[in-house]
């Protein structure tokens, strides 16, 4: 497996695959097993498997976690040959941001002026910018991202088809440690107390899915029920529970089709986000 620093070098490298499929695995790095999960359906669909690592500054926010982002690509590149991961391409900021840069890609406000991008402002642009840029960098057949982050998927997926980009997108399912906790890089910043009790967002998910098996179907009461019972729990500080379309994230009254019902919460200084997709 070869480490990339730079976009030249990308160039080149994938010039040799004219007719391979190329899969890219887009990561800010610090892997875990839902990474991994992105990269072995990359090895099991592509011929060849980039995976960029690259903690991107323009989707921080002022006062979050940027400096403090978990960061260890030495580790990271050992797990990414032991799924068979060609490439890594890891830039320095200023290969992604040189001097002069100013050109940024704005999402659909619909879709991120809700949910994650109210108490994120700006956070989608920079995802939006960074992602095309490594779509237009790696120019890949498919590009794979998880579902955890499913605003993000849902606004990914309007940019390639709003922009006529020429990519598969394709989300992956959540991967949970055993009890049930969303993975996330951010799991890492948790105190043993607060790991405990960020299980409450996923405890809360799974009370919305067995409330909506029960019959619920009224999603402004759902929603009242679920905030209760999350705002109970104690350490956690509810960002937001929406009950939205899966498709489009647009508001829904009465429960049917597809619908996500997706969380944030703070547990101490780290802000966790989960979800599920619900088949009504
Ligand atoms: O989901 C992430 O890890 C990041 O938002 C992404 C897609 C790699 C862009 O920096």
């Amino acid at each position: 497996m070869k480490i990339l620093r730079s976009v030249s070098e990308v160039r080149e490298e994938l010039a040799g695959y004219r007719n391979k499929t190329v899969g890219l695995v887009p990561t800010m790095g610090y892997f875990h097993d839902g990474h991994l999960s992105l990269m072995r359906q990359a090895r099991a669909e592509c011929d060849v498997v980039v995976v960029s690592l690259f903690v991107n500054p323009t989707q921080f926010g002022v006062g979050e976690d940027y400096d403090k982002y978990p960061r260890d690509e030495k580790r990271d590149a050992e797990l990414a040959g032991e799924v068979g991961v060609d490439y890594i391409f890891a830039p320095p900021v200023e290969e992604m941001y040189s001097e002069g840069f100013g050109t940024f890609v704005e999402p659909s406000q619909e879709l991120s002026n809700k949910m994650c991008g109210v108490s994120r402002p700006g956070h989608f642009r920079g995802v939006a910018t960074v992602v095309t840029k490594l779509l237009n960098i790696v120019q890949p057949d498919k590009a794979y991202f998880g579902q955890k982050d499913a605003q993000q998927l849902v606004i990914i997926k309007s940019i390639v088809r709003d922009l006529n980009i020429p990519v598969e997108i394709v989300g992956m399912p959540i991967v949970r440690e055993r009890d049930g906790l969303a993975m996330s890089s951010r799991n890492t910043y948790l105190s043993k107390q607060e790991r405990k009790q960020a299980l409450a967002l996923y405890e809360t998910l799974c009370l919305g899915k067995k409330l909506i098996a029960q019959g619920s179907r009224d999603a402004s009461a759902l929603k009242k029920q679920l905030v209760a019972n999350l705002s109970r729990k104690p350490g956690v500080e509810i960002d937001y529970l929406e009950i939205v379309r899966a498709e489009d994230l647009k508001p829904v009254e009465r429960l049917g089709g597809k619908i996500l019902l997706a969380g944030a919460i703070r547990v101490g200084d780290t802000r966790l986000i989960d979800n599920m997709i619900l088949e009504v």
